[in-house]
């Protein structure tokens, strides 16, 4: 297994000398590379077992990096990034000439986001570059959202894991298209759209996440081994326990409530421990779809989709969100 540890610089002396290390987030665990050091990225997705055409985040330690990464920085950007950074928000901009093609999978955009987990600011500050880091699970696995997570996914592949306890929000960033006018959701996450199109005053578009525009983002993706079936009530998924019970499944129902924040940081240890379980089938009660709920219900339909027997693909056409 990977040491873990709490010391920022270590983790950082690591990461500057061209080591992949696991980190945390208030999303879920990264596992970083130095964002200029090409060989380190290619690591990172040989680790991950991710296609090279799948671009990774780039991490910042504060806004005032924006101008090194991006090409430009349209007013919808900076405004988004003012009022939402540090925090569960990636921007979607053109890149600067010297991004590496491996981090932006040959792409002319470049992600990018300050977190906001205090460990992962000082731990960039601390490398003095932009940390490129997808999420620390092998590639179509749920998120990590603890240290112990990364260990039983990755094992000793890392050269060090940073354990800055569970993660806060629990579910990835949102990410936010801003070479578009007006700038487009391209994945729903730990700000709620709603709050993106308060912050730009006025509605904007979002899609669960067509290939074309966000490679990452498959149909059948954060799915556990089990078969995951999502409900629209307890009542239902009491109803459906009982009936695959009867025909011997391994079943449980999963209702984490109508506290969305809560929903989103316990959803995935919850599926995990479905596994652990070794459960054939999870029943889920689905999260309301407003605010936090999308991006949850976003993760569900995936899993779901990833699971035998389940047929409806989450990729769904655009929709428009009020502020
Ligand atoms: O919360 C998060 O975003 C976490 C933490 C570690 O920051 N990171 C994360 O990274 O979820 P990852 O690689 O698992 O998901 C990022 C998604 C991928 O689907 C990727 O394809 C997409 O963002 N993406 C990144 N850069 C992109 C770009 N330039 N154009 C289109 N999609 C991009
Ligand atoms: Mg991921």
């Amino acid at each position: 297994m990977s040491r873990v540890t709490t010391d920022v610089d270590e983790v950082a002396a690591v990461v500057r000398a061209g080591g992949v290390v696991a980190f945390p987030t208030e999303t879920v665990y990264g596992l970083g590379a130095r964002a200029g050091n090409a060989e380190a990225v290619r690591r990172v997705f040989t680790i991950k077992g991710r296609p090279a055409n799948h671009p990774l985040i780039v991490h910042l330690a504060s806004a005032a990096w924006l101008d090194v990464w991006a090409a430009d920085v349209p007013a919808t950007a900076a405004a988004l990034a003012a009022a939402l950074w540090p925090g569960p928000l990636t921007v979607l901009l053109r890149r600067a000439a010297s991004v590496l093609d491996v981090v932006t999978g040959g792409l002319d955009t470049v992600g990018l986001r300050v977190p906001a987990h205090p460990m992962a600011v000082a731990l960039i500050a601390a490398v003095g570059e932009g940390v490129a880091a997808p999420s620390a699970n092998r590639f179509g696995r749920v998120s990590p959202t603890t240290a112990a997570h990364v260990l039983a996914d990755l094992g000793d592949d890392v050269d060090l894991v940073l354990d800055g306890g569970p993660c806060a929000v629990g579910v990835e960033s949102t990410i936010v298209d801003c070479t578009l006018d007006p700038p487009v959701v391209l994945r729903p996450g730990g700000v709620p759209v709603e709050q993106v199109a308060a912050v730009l005053g006025q509605p904007v578009a979002a899609v669960a996440g067509g290939p074309s525009r966000a490679p990452g983002m498959l149909a059948a993706h954060y799915a556990p081994s089990c078969r995951v079936e999502l409900v629209r009530s307890g009542a239902e998924a009491l109803e459906r326990r009982a009936t695959l019970g009867a025909l011997g499944h391994h079943v449980d129902v999963l209702d984490l409530g109508d506290d969305l924040a809560r929903y989103a940081r316990e959803l995935f240890a919850a599926l995990r421990r479905a596994d652990a379980e070794r459960l054939d089938t999870l029943v889920v009660v689905a999260a309301p779809d407003v605010d936090l709920g999308r991006a949850i219900n976003d993760r569900l339909r995936r899993a779901a989709y990833g699971s035998a027997g389940s047929a409806r693909d989450p990729s769904e056409p655009v929709e428009l969100v009020d502020p």
